[in-house]
């Protein structure tokens, strides 16, 4: 069967997904599956399963099973948070703003994409990977070997398990953590349910981890040291607040929302 009526064939998924899809099921380019070509009858039973697997609401980035992110290409499961493009500007961001870093920490890492993207970006610096779910550290781990990048994937709550050594020391403490008030779960759809709610949700309000991470860093930051986050659309005013001894800045979106803080510790 031809690659064009393979994906024809698939009348209740739009058609750029069944594209995916069959580019996922054949390891071939989604120009070859456009010009067409041959599927064996084993490809169709891989597409087939994928096809499946989508109408079931999984999200298609789980079912491809990789996701490019900055210089880096990451394998994501159920396990963690499929990387946004929100998160990569929030990278492309922080790496003009740091210049040369000795010592760098990813809070909330979940597949690793941010702590990976900017080990790739700086080679000589220590990063350091943190996670509560150990599911996602082991996603994190895997990652980094993939990639054949030297982070060090902790697993624990925010700060805690990074060792003494690096306390004062951290030029950049970046995250994209959850910031979703548990209220605010039910008005998502099905496929980003999927991800793991620990990823998702941070509390009550939303802005739980974000204030934590405010407090919290100020014990680990060097002189002049960088937090950079991304933060909920409806959380600028509030973030503001938290980063109150900070020089912050609340950041937008290539749309103009607000969505990132980034805020350098004042020197006294
Ligand atoms: C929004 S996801 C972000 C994952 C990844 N950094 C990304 O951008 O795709 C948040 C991650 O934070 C982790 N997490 C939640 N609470 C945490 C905490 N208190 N300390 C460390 N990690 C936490 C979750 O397990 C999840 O992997």
């Amino acid at each position: 069967m031809r690659s064009r009526d393979v994906v024809s064939g698939v009348g209740d998924l739009p058609e750029h997904e069944a594209i995916r899809l069959l580019v996922a099921a054949t390891g071939r380019t989604r120009s070859e599956v456009l010009v067409g070509f041959d599927v064996s009858s084993e490809e169709q039973d891989t597409f087939g399963s994928y096809v499946e697997r989508r109408r079931r609401d999984e999200p298609l980035q789980y079912i491809e099973g990789t996701v490019p992110f900055g210089s880096v290409e990451l394998r994501v499961d159920n396990r963690v948070l499929i990387p946004r493009p929100e998160t990569e500007y929030l990278f492309e961001q922080v790496t003009t703003l740091v210049d040369d870093p000795a010592v760098i920490v990813d809070l909330c890492t979940g597949s690793g994409n941010l702590a990976l993207a900017l080990a790739a970006a700086h080679p000589n610096c220590e990063v350091y990977a943190v996670d509560l779910s150990p599911d996602a550290a082991a996603v994190a781990r895997g990652n980094a070997e993939a990639n054949k990048l030297d982070i060090h994937v902790l697993v624990g709550d925010l700060f805690d398990p990074l060792p003494e050594s690096v306390k004062g020391r951290v030029d950049l403490a970046v995250s994209n953590p959850p910031y979703l008030a548990a209220g605010e779960l039910a008005d998502l759809p099905p496929d980003v349910l999927a991800e793991p709610e620990m990823a998702l949700v941070a509390g009550p309000r939303g802005d739980e981890v974000v204030a934590r991470i405010a407090r919290e860093a100020q014990g680990w930051l060097a002189p002049g040291g960088l937090v950079a986050c991304e933060i909920s659309e409806f959380h600028g005013d509030r973030v503001a607040e938290l980063f109150e001894r900070y020089d912050a800045e609340i950041r937008q979106d290539l749309v103009g929302r607000d969505r990132y803080v980034v805020a350098r510790l004042r020197t006294r």
